[in-house]
Formats: structure tokens, C-alpha cells, sequence
């Protein structure tokens, strides 16, 4: 019996809206199920606009298009990063450079190791990464956009919806934020993404063609089953935030976890997590624990994100607060 690294919140209110929805014969994307989507990550994001998109990449690709960024520009972004986030820029035949996450146990960066990627190349587009629930700080994006000529898109992937400690929103000073929805995410449809955007040239109209040549446009539309997923996650945040807290709270009687007070993704230990493996083995559970190694090998600027060892990131989710609670470890 294993407990999986993944596993959505997905519970009986889920199943019974997903047969209403296919018992009515329409699964396509519904305009007003959008528009409630996009006021709940409003609350969380400063926008002008945003946009429902079908993944995180998809939303950078539309934000560098929104840019103007063309081939053989300089993207600047996070050396712990997702691949998706360069294939991107492969894709779009971009130059991505790389800047340095802080230290080996917070993989932010900070703003002088962002500013000397930006003085050495230049790049058109920074992607700034909030890490695995753990925001960067706002005034490193106050000063970047005030002393730097290029575009900030902040990507809120693996962090949505933490938010600041003052409350306020997420992308500020920047020009776009980007997040994911996808299966591994703390807030998943199984797949999704938005993209909110200050000033935009772009249309998500699936049924028109737009002629006019600085409007760029393409169909980004989501089913109405994955629109429901992710609605009804947005009504689970705070039961969905209480439980990975408990489940870390768990680990941390076994091991030490990275930055376990805010941490909303991934419950990330760099010390041996042979004890809690065994313990939960003792009860005929295999733990679905996963090795990482993010440094992108061939970047540079990355002394501190090569310098460490391997991590281990373990489960936390709803499969394991079950397991966990059944046995009274809790
Ligand atoms: C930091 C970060 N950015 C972007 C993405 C891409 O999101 P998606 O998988 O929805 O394309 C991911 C996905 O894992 C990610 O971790």
C-alpha cells in the first residue's frame, strides 16, 4: 500500500457536481463559472486583468508574446525551476540566463543576485519565482521595477494562494503573474493556469480572428469539469492549508523540514527521512517519497543551487492526513 507523493482534495461534492455537469451534455468552458474563478484569484493577485489559461506555460508563452519578445531575446529566470518554465523559452527560441536561488535552504532569490544577471545580459524578461509557498519579498520587486527597464512577470505557481503577512496582493509592482492549477499544485483542476496581466494585448476568444497586427490571440479555454474542480478547491483553501500544516507538523517530529511554518506545496527535508519511512512502514504503508535535484545543470550563476545536496520531498496530502489520522498519529 503506497501513499502517493500527489493526490488532489477531491471529495463527494466534487463527483456530484462532475455528474451534473456531464448529465447536462455540455463539459465546453462556461463563460460565468470564469468570470467567479477570476474574481477568487483576484483576491489574491493585484490585476488588471486575468485571464483563465490551460496551464502555467501557456500562460508565460502568452505573456512574453504580450511583450513583444522575440527570438534570440534574453529571458532572466530562477536556477531551481520547473522544466516546463524552459521549455517555454526554448520553444519561443529565447536565451534564458539564470540567477541564484539565496542559500541551500531557501531557494528565493534575492535582489542582488537577480541584479547581477540583469547587468551582465540584459535581458528583455525577468520571471521572478515564488518558491514552494514562499513569497518574495515585495520590495525587491519595487526596486527592480524601478531601476531596471525590463518586463517582471512573477510566477505564483508553487506558492498560490499564500499571500504577505500585511495581506497584500501578490504582483504589485510587476507586470504580470502568471500561476498553475496543475495536478501537483496546492490548489489543482487537474490542470488550469491563469495569467493577470497589466496592460494586455491579448483576447482568449476562441470564435473570432483578430486582424489587427499587435493583438495576439488564442483559445485558452478550460473545461467546465476542470473550471468546477478548481472553484470548488477555492471553498477548501483553509481546510486544504490546516491539513498539509498537520501532516508537516508530523514530519517534523522525524525530521526537519524546509520552511514548515508557510509551506503550502511540498514538505522538502535535506536530512535523512528514514525515520518517518520506517514509522509509517511499521504500519504497512510505503511512503511515494521523491529525490529532487532542480539546478538546471548548464546554467550559471548558480553556486547556491548546485552546492546542495539532493532533497527529498514527501507527501502531503489528503491520502496521507487520512492515513495519518486513522491511526492516531496525529
Ligand atoms: C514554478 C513553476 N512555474 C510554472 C509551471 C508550469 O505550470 P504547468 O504545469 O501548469 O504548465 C510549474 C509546473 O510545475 C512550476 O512549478
Amino acid at each position: 500500500l503506497i501513499i502517493p507523493h500527489s493526490f488532489p482534495s477531491i471529495d463527494k461534492r466534487d463527483s456530484k457536481d462532475i455528474i451534473s455537469l456531464i448529465d447536462e451534455s455540455y463539459v465546453g468552458n462556461k463563460s460565468n463559472l470564469n468570470e467567479i474563478l477570476i474574481k477568487k484569484i483576484n483576491q489574491f493577485v493585484n490585476s488588471d486583468k486575468t485571464y483563465i489559461t490551460q496551464s502555467g506555460s501557456q500562460s508565460i508563452l502568452i505573456a512574453l508574446k504580450n511583450f513583444g519578445i522575440k527570438e534570440g531575446d534574453k529571458v532572466a529566470l530562477c536556477s531551481i525551476n520547473c522544466p516546463s518554465v524552459i521549455n517555454v523559452l526554448r520553444f519561443l527560441n529565447l536565451v534564458p540566463v539564470f540567477y541564484d536561488v539565496r542559500n541551500t535552504c531557501d531557494f528565493r532569490p534575492s535582489q542582488e543576485n537577480i541584479e547581477i544577471v540583469l547587468n551582465e545580459h540584459k535581458p528583455k524578461v525577468v520571471i521572478i519565482t515564488h518558491c514552494f509557498g514562499v513569497l518574495v519579498e515585495k520590495n525587491i520587486f519595487h526596486f527592480i521595477s524601478n531601476n531596471y527597464r525590463c518586463k517582471i512577470i512573477e510566477d505564483y505557481s508553487t506558492s498560490f494562494p499564500s499571500s504577505y503577512s500585511d495581506n497584500s496582493k501578490v504582483g504589485e509592482y510587476s507586470d504580470g503573474v502568471i500561476g498553475s492549477f496543475g495536478s501537483t499544485k496546492p490548489i489543482t483542476g487537474g490542470i488550469g493556469g491563469f495569467l493577470s496581466l497589466r496592460k494586455s494585448r491579448f483576447k482568449s476568444s476562441y470564435d473570432c480572428l483578430h486582424r489587427e497586427q499587435d493583438i495576439i490571440s488564442l483559445n485558452t479555454n478550460i473545461s467546465s469539469i476542470n473550471q468546477c474542480l478548481i472553484l470548488n478547491q477555492f471553498d477548501k483553501i483553509d481546510e486544504i492549508a490546516t491539513i498539509k500544516k498537520k501532516i508537516i507538523k508530523f514530519y517534523c517530529k522525524y525530521t526537519s523540514i524546509w520552511k514548515h511554518d508557510c509551506s503550502l506545496f511540498r514538505a522538502i527535508t535535506f536530512r535523512s527521512s528514514e525515520l518517518v519511512e520506517k514509522t509509517i512502514e511499521s504500519y504497512g504503508y510505503k511512503l511515494d517519497t521523491r529525490e529532487c535535484l532542480h539546478p538546471y545543470i548548464s546554467c550559471t550563476y548558480m553556486s547556491n543551487a548546485s552546492r546542495f545536496n539532493k532533497y527529498k520531498s514527501l507527501p502531503l496530502n489528503i491520502k496521507m492526513y487520512n492515513f495519518l489520522n486513522h491511526n492516531n498519529l496525529l
